[in-house]
C-alpha cells in the first residue's frame, strides 16, 4: 500500500484530483470507479474546476459508480444516480452515454447485479477506482461478512450505515434498507485504487486497516491491502491514532 499523508480535507481532494487528471491523460479511454458519501464531494468540486480552466477533458471517459440504493428512481434526489449528476456529471463534458450506475429500480434486481458486472468486463476493467471507507470498514456498500469473492450483489445495509448515511434524509426509516454494490472481487480487479480518508471519525478505521495485520471478511477494507497498486490518502485527522 503507497501511504500518502495530508494536511486536511482539502489536501486530500486536491491529491485525489490530479491522480484522476493523470489517468484521464495517460489513457485513450479512461474508466473511472467513482464513489458518492461526503469524501469524495471536493475531489468532484476540484474536478470541475479544473475541467472549466480547461485543463482536462472528459469526453472520453467511462464512469462505473460503486453502488445505488434500492427502490430509489434515478431522479430520486437521495439516489446516488441523482448525486454524481448534482455533484459531477452535470458540470462537466462526459458523455452521459458513458456513464453508469447501478439501477436499483428495475424490479429485478438479480438481473441488475449480473448486467452491471458484466458492463464493468466489457469495459475492460476500471483504470483508477476511488473509494471511501465505513466506520466498520465497508467498502462499496459490502458490511462486514461479505465474502472477499463477492461480484456485483445485493445488500441489505447495516443498521450503522444506515444510521451514517441518515444526515442526507428527511428521516431515518426513510434510507433504504438495500442496496446494490460492486462486490469486493469486482472492485479488486480494478486496475489502481484510490483509498481516500479523512476526519477524525476514520481514525479507528484508519488504524485497524494499516496496523493489524490480519485480512479478515469482517473488516471488508483489509483485502486492500493485497491489491498491487494501491494509495491510500489519508489526512491529519484520519491519521491521529496511528503510532508513527
Ligand atoms: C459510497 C460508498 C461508501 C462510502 C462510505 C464512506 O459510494 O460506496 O462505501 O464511501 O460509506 O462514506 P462517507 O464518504 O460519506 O464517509
Amino acid at each position: 500500500m503507497n501511504i500518502v499523508r495530508v494536511k486536511d480535507y482539502q489536501d486530500m481532494s486536491r491529491h485525489a484530483c490530479q491522480r484522476i487528471i493523470a489517468t484521464i491523460k495517460e489513457q485513450a479511454n479512461p474508466v473511472l470507479g467513482l464513489a458518492t458519501g461526503s469524501t469524495p464531494e471536493g475531489m468532484y468540486q476540484c474536478l470541475i474546476e479544473a475541467f472549466n480552466k480547461g485543463e482536462v477533458s472528459f469526453r472520453d471517459v467511462s464512469t462505473f459508480n460503486l453502488d445505488e440504493y434500492v427502490g430509489l428512481a434515478p431522479s430520486d434526489p437521495n439516489s446516488y444516480n441523482y448525486f454524481m449528476q448534482d455533484k459531477l456529471f452535470s458540470h462537466i463534458d462526459i458523455d452521459q452515454s458513458q456513464v453508469h450506475l447501478p439501477n436499483g429500480n428495475t424490479g429485478d434486481n438479480q438481473q441488475e447485479c449480473k448486467d452491471y458486472e458484466a458492463s464493468v468486463h466489457q469495459a475492460n476493467e476500471i483504470d483508477l477506482q476511488v473509494l471511501g471507507i465505513g466506520l466498520n470498514g465497508h467498502i462499496g456498500f459490502n458490511e462486514p461478512g461479505t465474502p472477499f469473492s463477492s461480484r456485483t450483489h445485493v445488500v441489505e445495509l447495516d443498521a450503522s450505515t444506515r444510521e451514517a448515511n441518515a444526515r442526507f434524509f428527511e428521516k431515518k426509516e426513510d434510507v433504504p434498507t438495500h442496496a446494490i454494490t460492486m462486490g469486493i472481487a469486482t472492485i479488486m480487479d480494478s486496475k489502481e485504487i484510490l483509498l481516500l480518508i479523512s476526519g477524525e471519525k476514520k481514525a479507528e478505521a484508519v488504524k485497524r486497516l494499516l496496523e493489524n495485520d490480519e485480512i479478515s471478511e469482517d473488516f471488508p477494507a483489509s483485502i486492500l491491502r493485497k491489491h498491487d497498486n494501491i494509495t491510500v490518502i489519508i489526512d491529519e485527522a484520519a491519521g491521529s491514532l496511528l503510532a508513527d
